[in-house]
């Protein structure tokens, strides 16, 4: 295969108790259908699959992931595929409370947490619905289960929480955990993103380095996200620039649906359905080919075609294409 295949990203679900502007301000969607979702036992042979082919990284996401009953036990099931190294979960917390040590028993490793504002008031703005409190209380439980350093992420807006950038990143670095400030993206089609709205990895730098003196980490691999260090070695923090520096020529994430599609990009419109064939009764060796044939005809630059765009005369216009929704590929 051309490009390593390492890390696989499994949306459980497509539902979320928050609706943040950024990703899905619909109140209603066309949802995915209870029948249509992959069972655990699914999702788990799926990513035995994977595993075969050389994925060593589970990311589970949704949609909201926590959302999903029993989810403890798909972790349970993922932890003991031979080749598995690593098993992460990005949430926005809010069910952490009761969950945090159930799936750290069950073997999950590492904890990515959405947080936009410390502000009670802007929390509820950028989510619609939800409380900041339950979030603080998910967190410190996630402390209290053991999970080591949290990371979290902030998509920063501009005119929404650009200001909170410091606050956030000292919120995180108190407790030795890593912030992560990701630019607005124009993923899927509902969240009215325009250029103006996006604050770039310059500026967020620009405004941290006002109050710290940051050491850049080695570079950042096939990550997303470019990381430095405190000066004083407290915490961390990083920046996702998909926008102003796309890393697609690392990409080597492939990304699940909760309904069984194999997505390929972040911006994609259509995946390719595995479902069908796990339904209809096909070998692992046989959804090991249709994966290969997937992954090695790839050709996915999204990110850099639209920053070639963003920087022509005529512009980026991000209405041009349908997309999948975020909250049905989980980022
Ligand atoms: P680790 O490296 O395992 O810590 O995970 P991660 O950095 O992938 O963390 P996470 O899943 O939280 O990713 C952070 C965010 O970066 C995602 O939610 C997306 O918004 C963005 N992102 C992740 N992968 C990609 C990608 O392949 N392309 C683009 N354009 N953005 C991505
Ligand atoms: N731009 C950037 N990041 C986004 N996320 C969701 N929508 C967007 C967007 N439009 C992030 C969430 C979460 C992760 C899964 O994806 O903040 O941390
Ligand atoms: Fe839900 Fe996360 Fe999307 Fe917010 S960013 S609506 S918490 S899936
Ligand atoms: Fe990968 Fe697509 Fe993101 Fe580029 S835009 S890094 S190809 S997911």
């Amino acid at each position: 295969m051309k490009r390593p295949l390492e890390d696989l990203r499994i949306s459980v679900t497509d539902r979320c108790n928050f609706r943040c502007t950024y990703c899905m301000p619909l109140d209603e969607y066309p949802w995915i259908s209870r029948d249509q979702i992959l069972t655990f036992e699914e999702i788990a042979r799926t990513a035995g699959v994977f595993a075969g082919l050389g994925v060593k990284k589970l990311r589970i996401t949704g949609g909201e992931p926590l959302v999903r009953k029993g989810l403890p036990e798909l972790v349970a099931q993922l932890a003991a595929i031979p080749g598995i190294e690593d098993i992460a979960l990005t949430t926005n917390a809010s069910r952490l409370v009761e969950l945090a040590q159930p799936l750290k028993d069950a073997g999950l490793k590492r904890l990515t947490i959405s947080i936009d504002s410390l502000q009670p008031d802007r929390f509820r703005q950028i989510t619609q619905r939800a409380d900041l409190q339950p979030v603080l209380d998910g967190i410190e439980s996630a402390r209290e289960a053991g999970f080591g350093q949290l990371k979290f992420n902030a998509v920063v807006e501009r005119g929404v929480n650009e200001d909170e950038i410091l606050d956030l990143a000292e919120f995180a670095r108190a407790n030795g955990d890593e912030m992560r400030f990701i630019e607005f993206m124009d993923v899927g089609n509902a969240n009215s993103w325009t250029s103006e709205k996006l604050v770039s990895q310059r500026e967020i730098l620009k405004v941290l380095r006002s109050r710290y003196e940051l050491i850049e980490r080695d570079g950042r691999g096939s990550r997303p996200s470019q990381d430095y260090s405190f000066a004083d070695g407290r915490g961390g923090v990083g920046v996702i620039a998909s926008v102003t520096e796309p890393f697609c020529g690392a990409c080597s994430r492939v990304r699940l649906t909760a309904d069984g599609q194999v997505v390929t990009c972040l911006f994609a419109d259509v995946g390719a359905d595995l479902k069908g064939r796990l339904r209809s009764g096909e070998s692992d060796e046989q959804l090991s080919e249709f994966v290969t044939d997937i992954w090695q005809k790839r050709a996915d630059r999204y990110s850099e075609t639209r920053l070639i765009q963003m920087n022509s005369p005529s512009g980026y216009t991000p209405q041009n294409r349908k997309k999948i929704e975020m909250i049905s590929l989980g980022g």
